[in-house]
């Protein structure tokens, strides 16, 4: 039979930072819903990526003075970059889609030219405020005291040509699908859509832009770029193959099942991404869930507030697999989260070490110590069994409930009462006391074996949320790889009777909070090094421009404090002229006069002299400036001693 098919995406990233826990839970929480229904049988498409246009990246690519491409393929491909990221978090994507790739450039400038063939897009005038000289154009509500935001300065009203796409005219046909059945959850959001954004009135949307040019061009009209959300929402069909020859999927795939997407971008995804459909003519995608937001005390993480999560960093000090059940475990998918590392340590400790990791320790170290590790055929039911192997099929199909409903919390809660009533089980038949008796030995038996079955439903039902792990554990109970598909979980008894387990180690070592705490911090430290302040790149100079600054090396002849003067020292400087030249530097604060005399520096020598505190100062002495964390450092630039004075710097 032909497998029915489930297509899920993420959000795709914007790389202009490294990502954030924020971002990881996004796709952690998508990957473990990818791997349900795989699990489930699906013949599953899970689809993630990066978003990569737009004046933000160009911006950012300008400050770091490279291309926006090169800007890009640092964060995307680099060392601890997106794709390391998914890689470290065993993300099971399917495919991963960057929009400067070219087919999906191609599909853009098609999807766009579809739109404004059938009339939804038309040319316009965007009217917005422009700062001069930042070259940028920015709306009303964008500007700080009513001037630039980037850089204060007064804006002036201004109109460059676009185009519009009539979004006005898919209100209605918008409106009633996000008031029909589930398209959009939870349910919540629907009247937040309606009320902000619909009631108030759709109006027709800017979709180019000629006053940057990172982005797909308007193929008709150059100069135009595609407004980034056109570019980015595309992404869902055009990875399958839309419009372009790259894949071959829309068919097979096409409608997604479910759009995964933070709340801040469920307008783009509900109303803008549904209209764009109905006038390309496809079918709209069944559902948009719209997740919230892991926040700290309260607020967003931010760079700029200095409380991103380094999801490296915890991953490597907690594990893959506890840092990606954290997440899924802890937050309700639909609200906001507070995150703290306190929470993370006592998610660890409370579900992981103590429930989980105790059921199997406990569990696998008696049938090793009363049976050697096989257990007997024989077998004793008694009462008490039968509750346990109730809950065990109870709880499977709860999980499925809250899995489909993408609950992923309230599915862990229903596999943990489980493992809670399982650990309780142990305590109610005593083992260690049938133990004591040989004719118990069939009861004893029959009670490891319920331990182990109810354990390897709990675990295979945990495989999506921690696939390294549940693999580990199914293999210490002596699970098979038949013994490890959701089908085997449907009966109880499918372990086979002489069940073989092998102790392994220990899979959640329970942590000192204090200590875990004070390591953590370290870690966090080391890991964000020390915070260097880079300056922008400046403006191109030419080479002949550059030649005119007349750089020579220099000998420290004599150096000293200049009276009065806390900052300046006086320099006598060997220039290679033969004539000492001074010079005045405020580097006292970092450098004792003491310590430069015979020193070899560098110095500019055709500035104008410039008089300080009644001194002559001829040319200026090169230095390395920088700021970290918060604090000026500066080194006086100097060479090797070989290099003789007069030598000319180019
Ligand atoms: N590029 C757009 C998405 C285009 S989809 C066609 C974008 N990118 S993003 O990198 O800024 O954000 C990606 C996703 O990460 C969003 O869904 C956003 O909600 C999510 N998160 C970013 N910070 C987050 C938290 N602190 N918590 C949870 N999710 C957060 O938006």
């Amino acid at each position: 039979m032909e497998k029915k098919s489930f297509y899920i995406t993420t959000p795709i990233y914007y790389p202009s930072d490294k990502l954030h826990i924020g971002h990881t839970y996004c796709t952690v929480a998508t990957d473990a819903i990818a791997r349900y229904k795989r699990m489930r049988g699906y013949d599953v498409m899970f689809l993630t990526g990066t978003d990569e246009h737009g004046q933000k990246i160009e911006e950012k690519a300008k400050e770091a003075g490279v291309s926006p491409q090169a800007f890009v393929d640092r964060i995307v491909t680099g060392e601890k970059g997106v794709k390391d990221l998914w890689k470290l978090m065993n993300i099971s994507n399917d495919r991963f889609i960057r929009t400067t790739d070219d087919y999906h450039v191609a599909s853009i400038q098609r999807i766009f030219r579809r739109m404004y063939e059938k009339g939804d897009i038309y040319k316009g005038a965007y009217k917005g405020k422009y700062c001069t000289p930042c070259e940028s154009f920015w709306t009303e509500s964008q500007l700080v005291d009513g001037k630039c935001p980037d850089c204060g300065r007064e804006v002036h009203d201004a109109e460059e040509e676009a185009y519009f796409f009539r979004l006005s005219k898919y209100a209605k046909p918008v409106q009633e699908l996000l008031e029909s059945g589930t398209f959009l959850e939870p349910a919540s959001r629907v009247n937040e859509m309606i009320n902000n954004f619909i009631k108030p009135g759709l109006e027709d949307l800017c979709v180019s832009r000629t006053s940057f040019s990172w982005g797909v061009p308007v193929d008709f009209d150059p100069g135009h770029v595609v407004y980034v959300w056109v570019d980015a929402l595309s992404n869902y069909i055009t990875a399958l193959g839309y419009l372009n020859d790259k894949y071959d999927d829309y068919a097979r795939y096409w409608p997604a099942d479910v759009h995964i997407v933070g709340k801040e971008i469920v307008r783009f995804h509900s109303i803008i991404w549904p209209a764009m459909l109905m006038s390309l003519g496809e079918p709209l995608p069944k559902k948009v869930y719209g997740h919230g937001w892991l926040v700290i005390n309260g607020g967003k993480m931010s760079k700029s507030k200095g409380n991103v999560v380094d999801p490296y960093v915890l991953a490597d000090m907690f594990g893959v697999d506890a840092l990606r059940f954290f997440l899924l475990r802890t937050f309700p998918f639909g609200s906001d989260g507070n995150f703290s590392n306190e929470l993370l340590i006592s998610t660890i400790n409370t579900d992981l070490a103590n429930d989980l990791g105790n059921l199997v320790s406990r569990t696998t170290a008696m049938v090793e110590k009363y049976f050697g590790g096989k257990l007997i055929a024989e077998r004793e039911e008694a009462d008490g069994d039968a509750e346990l192997i109730a809950l065990t099929a109870k709880v499977r199909a709860a999980y499925a409930e809250q899995m489909d409903a993408f609950q992923l919390h309230l599915a862990l809660e229903e596999v943990f009462s489980l493992i809670q009533r399982a650990n309780k089980y142990i305590d109610e038949t005593a083992p260690w006391v049938l133990a004591r008796d040989e004719s118990k030995k069939p009861r004893l038996a029959s009670v490891m074996y319920n331990l182990l079955e109810s354990l390897r439903v709990a675990l295979v039902l945990l495989t999506p949320f921690m696939p390294e792990t549940v693999g580990k554990a199914l293999s210490q109970i002596g699970a098979d790889e038949s013994e490890r598909s959701w089908d085997s979980t449907e009966r109880f008894g499918v372990l086979p009777a002489e069940v073989q387990v092998h102790r392994g180690e220990t899979l959640f070592p329970r942590l000192d909070m204090a200590k875990a705490l004070a390591e953590l911090e370290e870690r966090e430290k080391a890991a964000n090094g020390p915070q260097i302040k880079v300056e922008p790149v400046l403006p191109e100079v030419s080479i002949d421009d550059f030649a005119r600054s007349d750089l020579r090396v220099c000998k420290v002849l004599k150096c000293e404090a200049v009276k009065k003067s806390k900052k300046l020292l006086r320099f006598e400087l060997d220039d290679g002229t033969g004539t000492p030249r001074q010079i005045l530097s405020g580097i006292h604060e970092f450098y004792e006069p003491e310590a430069l005399v015979g020193k070899t520096v560098v110095a500019i020598v055709n500035l104008p002299p410039r008089k300080m505190m009644g001194l002559e100062s001829c040319g200026m002495l090169l230095s390395a400036v920088r700021e970290v964390d918060g604090k000026e450092e500066l080194h006086l630039l100097m060479l090797d001693d070989s290099v003789p004075a007069g030598a000319k710097l180019c």
